[in-house]
């Protein structure tokens, strides 16, 4: 009969991960712009557990933190430090002892690794599924790997249960020979792993305090140990070294990638498109090869991205077409065009129908609806009106040597080619700069500025016009 009890989970993350060799604590590393132990969390959180709770160590402080800033889930997670990382079961009964659990309750525990990202939510439900209908004592996840090297092998016995596990370390030469390695995912009957805790030892290769101990403690006891052997083997693989993070890196980007394609993005080239897990696409979207979609990045629908395009934490409107553009903190309105060859740096908000061309670069730059700067610009810490024209090589002079100054340019203006606008300085609306000209001096609307510095005659365009009639 199946057994309902409240289901927790218990994540261990407290190891250094040597193999990394790196300053930053092995979860932390990020996998598609999210650090992987929160991949592993996200994955618990769909699940409905009571709480969960992380085991920190190396770097507590540093883990703690990024998961507070970074975790939006209503679910209580709970941090306890292992000062000494003696070992995974160590880690366990460090959990266990921690004074966040009910000791009286009877509930189930799923224990999983903070360093196994590709873990989803649907192998957790039929793990604790099964688990419960066996009513076994522990269940544990286990996966056949053509090349098992570094894993803990799963020893059955003649029934064909699970017997103990065996760590690589530690392994005769036969025991190496097992293809059915431990995924170090389990679920436990929390009551009985307690005890089981208390009776490891730390004779091993290693010294450490294994919690895979725990599986032949608990059936020398005579319980029940159940094996349930992973469908998909790859979804389990550990990070221990930067060899294994791409490879997961690249297993988790194909599954983001295959995603959006399901929900109607095109990928000319998938394999060559880069999106974190962090970011929005819209229904045809499509993505052409070298596309890099980061952070907070949304892209709406029916815009064209790349070739070799980098989005980072940028807003991008419907029917867009960006191409060959680097972009940071910028957004951009419904139907513009950018690039190729542009640069949108922080603060770029670009309206409706803008068109950015090769070569310009924009930061702090609110840009009206229909403006057009084609080509080689640089606008900094700029205004500009809509329905204006910016010509080749303007530059804004933002600054002095001291401070940054806004340049605003008025609806409708008309920039000449080779244009230096020294800020603070305005251009006001209709007005006309000639070619070459270094504008120090507000330009009035419909005036022309001409020269070197400018020189300003007034009411020029009115006068234009009386001259043609
Ligand atoms: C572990 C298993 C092995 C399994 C493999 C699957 C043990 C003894 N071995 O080996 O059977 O095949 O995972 O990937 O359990 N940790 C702590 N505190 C510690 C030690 C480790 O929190 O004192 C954490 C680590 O941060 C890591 C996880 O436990 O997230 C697993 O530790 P790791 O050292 O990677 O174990 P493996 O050698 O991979
Ligand atoms: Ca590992």
């Amino acid at each position: 009969m199946t057994q309902y009890r409240p289901l927790s989970a218990v994540v261990l993350a407290a190891g250094e991960g040597t193999r990394m060799r790196s300053a930053t604590p092995k979860v932390l590393h990020p996998l598609c712009g999210r650090p992987m132990l929160l991949h592993v969390i996200d994955a618990l959180v769909a699940l409905p557990l009571e709480r969960i709770v992380v085991v920190v160590g190396h770097g507590a402080e540093r883990v703690t933190k990024t998961l507070q800033e970074q975790l939006a889930t209503e679910m209580p997670v709970e941090f306890v430090e292992q000062h000494v990382q003696r070992g995974t079961g160590d880690a366990a009964s460090v959990a266990l002892t921690a004074g966040v659990f009910d000791l009286d309750a009877e509930d189930d525990l799923l224990v999983v690794p903070g360093d196994a990202p590709l873990l989803r939510a649907e192998t957790l439900v039929a793990l604790a599924r099964a688990h419960r209908e066996t009513d076994a004592a522990a269940t544990a996840l286990t996966a056949v790997l053509d090349d098992p090297a570094g894993y803990g092998r799963v020893v059955r016995d003649e029934n064909g249960d699970v017997d103990h596990v065996v760590e690589q370390s530690d392994a005769t030469p036969d025991e190496l020979e097992i293809q059915e390695i431990n995924t170090s995912i389990y679920c436990f009957r929390r009551g009985l792993l307690a005890p089981a805790l208390r009776r490891l030892n730390p004779e091993n290769a290693q010294g450490e305090y294994y919690l895979t101990d725990a599986i032949s403690v608990l059936k020398e006891t005579g319980h029940v140990v159940v094996g349930v052997v992973a469908e998909d083997p790859y979804e389990i693989v550990g990070v221990n070294d930067r060899a294994q993070l791409a490879e997961v890196e690249a297993a988790l980007r194909r599954r983001i990638n295959r995603r959006w394609m399901r929900e109607g993005v095109s990928m000319t080239d998938p394999e060559r498109i880069y999106v974190d897990a962090t970011v929005e696409l819209e229904p045809d979207v499509q993505l052409l090869p070298g596309t890099i979609l980061e952070g907070r990045t949304v892209i709406a629908a029916g815009s064209v991205i790349g070739p070799d395009t980098h989005l980072v934490d940028t807003i991008v409107g419907e029917r867009v077409i960006m191409r060959n553009t680097v972009a940071n903190e910028a957004e951009v309105g419904d139907d513009a065009t950018v690039g190729p060859f542009a640069h949108l740096r922080p603060g770029t908000r670009l309206g409706p129908d803008v068109h950015i061309g090769n070569f310009v670069e924009t930061k702090n730059a609110d840009i009206g609806a229909g403006t057009k700067a084609n080509h080689l610009a640089y606008l900094g810490d700029v205004e500009v009106g809509p329905g204006a024209n910016i010509g080749a090589g303007t530059i804004t002079a933002n600054y002095d040597g001291r401070e940054k100054h806004r340049t605003r340019i008025g609806k409708g203006a008309r920039i000449g080619s080779n244009n230096v606008l020294v800020a603070p300085v305005e251009v006001g609306d209709d007005a006309y700069t000639a070619a070459g000209a270094v504008v120090t001096r507000n330009v009035p609307p419909g005036a022309l500025a001409k020269g070197v510095p400018a020189e300003i005659e007034e009411g020029w365009v009115d006068k234009r016009e009386a001259d043609r009639e």
